[in-house]
């Protein structure tokens, strides 16, 4: 009886990531009443400017944010498979060097993208993606490349989230600051044990971030996790947003750095 209530627990939570991941890659939310709706509170976090994450892009498609993104160099940016799925370029575009994620900075098209081989939509592993400008940034304090971490950072190490998602699980409004929250790292390790929710969900290619009502949320995919001044991860997945003892989910950039460095190497 335990473990099938355990089964359909389980059951339920990979068809609401789904779900999520589906609702992320639309840009939309996922229909109200069809998930419980938790306060929360870039959940908790507080207005920036670029200045402070100066890697920080928004990528949009068809004019509108649809996710986050990281400079890796003065044509590539970094950002999550999830947010290129059935997508063409010729809809996307890429704005730099702004606070703002509907005007200012620069606006640059994308000229191709390359989504990491190995990814799985339905388990959400390899959960990252280069694309590759039309028009090359020029660097300031404005627009900054960001280096990609090859080791992980420790457990409870400090960290911070950027991005123009969501304020709280289930809104429909993008706020048009950037906004930054502070978080702890969570091993991946520690993610997947019964400290937290998630299981065997979490696997090899993710880390986790918590800090107790705050979090990523949708829209800020593809976003940067930054720890010790690189990028440790992705913004990927969570089980609504700043829900307690869920932390976010993101792809383990220390995991996949050789296949950025060599698929931003293929342009
Ligand atoms: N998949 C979402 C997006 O495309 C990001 C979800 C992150 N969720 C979280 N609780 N950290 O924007």
């Amino acid at each position: 009886m335990i473990k099938m209530a355990t089964h359909w627990i389980l059951t339920m939570l990979k068809f609401v990531i789904l779900l999520s991941a589906v609702a992320c890659a639309l840009g939309g939310t996922v229909p109200e009443g069809l998930l419980p709706q938790l306060d929360g509170r870039i959940v908790g976090g507080t207005a920036t400017t670029i200045s402070s994450v100066p890697w920080q892009i928004s990528l949009q498609r068809n004019g509108g944010h649809s996710c986050g993104g990281s400079i890796y160099s003065t044509k590539v940016v970094v950002t999550a498979a999830h947010c290129l799925q059935s997508v063409s370029a010729s809809v996307l575009q890429v704005r730099a060097g702004s606070t703002y994620w509907n005007s200012g900075g620069v606006v640059s098209r994308v000229a191709a993208f390359r989504n990491h081989e190995g990814y799985n939509p339905n388990t959400m592993v390899n959960d990252i993606a280069v694309i590759s400008l039309s028009s090359p940034l020029e660097f300031g304090s404005t627009i900054k490349a960001i280096s990609l971490a090859s080791s992980n950072p420790e457990n409870g190490a400090a960290a911070s989230v950027s991005g123009w998602g969501t304020l709280y699980y289930g809104s429909s409004t993008l706020p048009s600051q950037l906004q930054l929250v502070e978080l702890n790292i969570v091993s991946q390790k520690n993610c997947a044990s019964s400290a937290y929710g998630y299981g065997n969900s979490v696997t090899d290619s993710m880390i986790c971030a918590y800090s107790a009502d705050k979090d990523a949320c949708q829209g800020d995919s593809g976003g940067p996790l930054v720890s010790g001044g690189v990028l440790v991860g992705v913004v990927s997945w969570g089980y609504g947003c700043a829900y307690p003892n869920y932390p976010g989910v993101y792809a383990d950039v220390a995991d996949l750095h050789s296949w950025v460095e060599s698929a931003a190497d293929s342009f």
